[in-house]
């Protein structure tokens, strides 16, 4: 077989990348892709074999720790290289940009292809999906105003592990009746950040200060009537206990579990107890 060719992932390239995720049925849109894209145009990358695109994978760099995704290989063309080739050209990239830690969060059925490469496991994470129910939102929530953004990308440091304020501009732009806050005697105590689409909303990143749990009800029933669907999903740590109770009393069901992995330095590990939704999968 020829080798394939790996380089940087193009927009003309986003429905091939959809086309082959949806093999998996990863659930991507074309907004998730120009969204990737945006946030580190020379960061995605296409594996490409006779002028077909047949790999992806992306990443998405906060400061200098990074996180990679959205990684997969047509099924006819697995077990040949195609996978590590995309790697090493994407773990090149970010170190030259120098990015110290890289982290992603594997399929469980993937762990040992990221082990080989030199990945080591963190903790477990799990999406959940299900019908939210209408319990009415709260008024100690509202929708961010762009001058919250600076104060906000910070606060969310603590938790998340790294400033992600390029990611909150855009979805402040993107959604913003569904990017919500709450704070009390003008102190931050969480977001929440929906994307409907259809009849359905992927939340996250949904991040709350540890010991808050009513704030994250509020701004989890509040983003909900925002979005005026009737299923949501999401994904977060299964070291958030606080969490796991949560869905527990939703009766949410559990889609799947990940393993978060880090490869490089273990800083901007960030803090679990705070993380309620995550940014994406892929972007962390
Ligand atoms: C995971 C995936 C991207 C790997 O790509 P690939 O092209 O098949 O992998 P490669 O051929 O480059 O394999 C590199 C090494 O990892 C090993 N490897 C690959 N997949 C593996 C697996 N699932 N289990 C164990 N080892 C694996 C290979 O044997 C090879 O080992 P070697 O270097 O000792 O020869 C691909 O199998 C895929 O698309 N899977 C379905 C989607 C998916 O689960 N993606 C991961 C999301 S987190």
């Amino acid at each position: 077989m020829e080798a394939a060719n790996v380089r940087r992932l193009t927009d003309r390239d986003i429905d091939a990348a959809i086309a082959l995720t949806d093999l998996e049925h990863w659930g991507y849109t074309r907004a998730d892709f120009r969204r990737l894209r945006a946030l580190s145009p020379d960061g995605c990358f296409a594996a490409e074999l006779n002028g077909r695109v047949v790999g992806v994978l992306t990443t998405t760099t906060y400061d200098a720790v990074a996180w990679l995704g959205a990684v997969i290989v047509s099924p006819e063309l697995r077990g040949k290289g195609i996978g590590k080739a995309m790697m090493d050209a994407a773990l090149d990239h970010l170190r030259a940009k120098g990015v110290r830690s890289v982290r992603l969060n594997a399929y469980l059925n993937a762990i040992p292809f990221y082990e080989r490469l030199g990945f080591r496991r963190e903790y477990e994470v799990i999406r959940w999906h299900g019908p939210p129910g209408t319990r009415g939102g709260l008024g100690t929530v509202r929708p961010v105003r762009l001058g919250d953004l600076e104060a906000l990308a910070r606060w969310d440091q603590g938790y998340f592990g790294a400033n992600r304020r390029a990611l909150l501009d855009r979805l402040a732009d993107e959604v913003p009746a569904t990017f919500l806050i709450a704070e009390r005697r003008g102190a931050i105590q969480g977001f929440i950040v929906g994307n409907p689409s259809g009849d359905a909303c992927e939340i996250g990143p949904w991040v709350v200060a540890p010991g808050r749990e009513t704030v994250s009800r509020d701004l989890f029933h509040t983003v909900v009537l925002a979005a005026g669907v009737s299923e949501v999903a999401f994904s977060g740590p299964s070291a958030n206990n606080a969490l796991l109770e949560f869905v527990r009393e939703l009766r949410f069901s559990e889609v799947f579990r990940a393993l978060r992995m880090v490869w490089g330095t273990d800083e901007f590990a960030g803090d679990p107890a705070g993380i309620w939704g995550l940014g994406g999968l892929e972007k962390g």
